[in-house]
């Protein structure tokens, strides 16, 4: 569907207390999750895997964990994602290139493991490279920032890829990812990305976490 979802990115969170800090943002209102799994290959980062997906699951049961693969081989871990309790694979379409199954094996892959499928576009890369797979996806991430950190400022210059991609595909899910906030949500919203991921933002010391999540709903609905 196009309906209007908030995931905070967990990377912000305390990571020392992933538990409470996703128990939080569920009970201010999030709809997803977002866990960024970066292998120190594909991005220059690293931050966790699927043992710490399995672990955050048994804390959080019935939460959507958007799993955002920041790695060099996509079609590697999406058995073990999917048994970590991930419910949405995004993988990169520029990792899978390089050395792995072809993008439709990867989409075929996590698919056939249960999940929902979510292919990612780093800012340099156009929407036209993902053609010929949008069909087999469920969601398209435009990444907003260079992956790999977070705190980054948001890129307007990646809205006419959103843009793009909504006059296309009325109904196709399109999340955004880097630099999202109160302040910066309303471009991505109009150019109709309807998924947005925030993680200072929503993360930030001091501010009720449903304050931003809350904002930024009312720009998307
Ligand atoms: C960056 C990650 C993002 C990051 C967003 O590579 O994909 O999910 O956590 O963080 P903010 O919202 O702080 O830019
Ligand atoms: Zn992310």
């Amino acid at each position: 569907c196009r309906c209007c979802k908030i995931g905070p990115s967990l990377l912000a969170s305390d990571l020392a207390n992933l538990a409470g800090e996703a128990q939080s943002v569920l009970a201010a209102g999030a709809d997803e999750l977002h866990l960024d799994v970066m292998d120190g290959h594909f991005v220059p980062n690293i931050t966790w895997g699927p043992p710490v997906i399995s672990a955050l699951r048994k804390h959080v049961p019935e939460a959507f964990f958007d799993c955002h693969m920041m790695v060099a081989k996509p079609s590697q871990w999406v058995p073990e994602i999917a048994k970590a309790g991930g419910t949405r694979y995004t993988f990169h379409f520029e990792a899978v290139e390089s050395d792995d199954l072809d993008v439709q094996g990867v989409c075929k892959s996590i698919r056939d493991h249960g999940m929902q499928v979510g292919v990612a576009l780093k800012p340099g890369t156009g929407v036209e490279a993902i053609s010929s797979v949008i069909a087999l996806v469920d969601m398209v991430l435009v990444m907003t920032v260079e992956p790999g950190f977070g705190g980054q400022s948001f890129m307007p210059n990646m809205i006419p890829k959103v843009l793009a991609l909504r006059t296309a595909h009325p109904d196709l899910d399109i999340q955004v990812d880097g630099g999202l906030s109160p302040s910066t949500v309303d471009v991505a919203a109009a150019a109709g990305a309807n998924i947005i991921v925030a993680g200072s933002s929503v993360f930030k010391p001091g501010v009720d976490r449903s304050e931003p999540i809350e904002i930024m709903r009312r720009s998307v609905l």
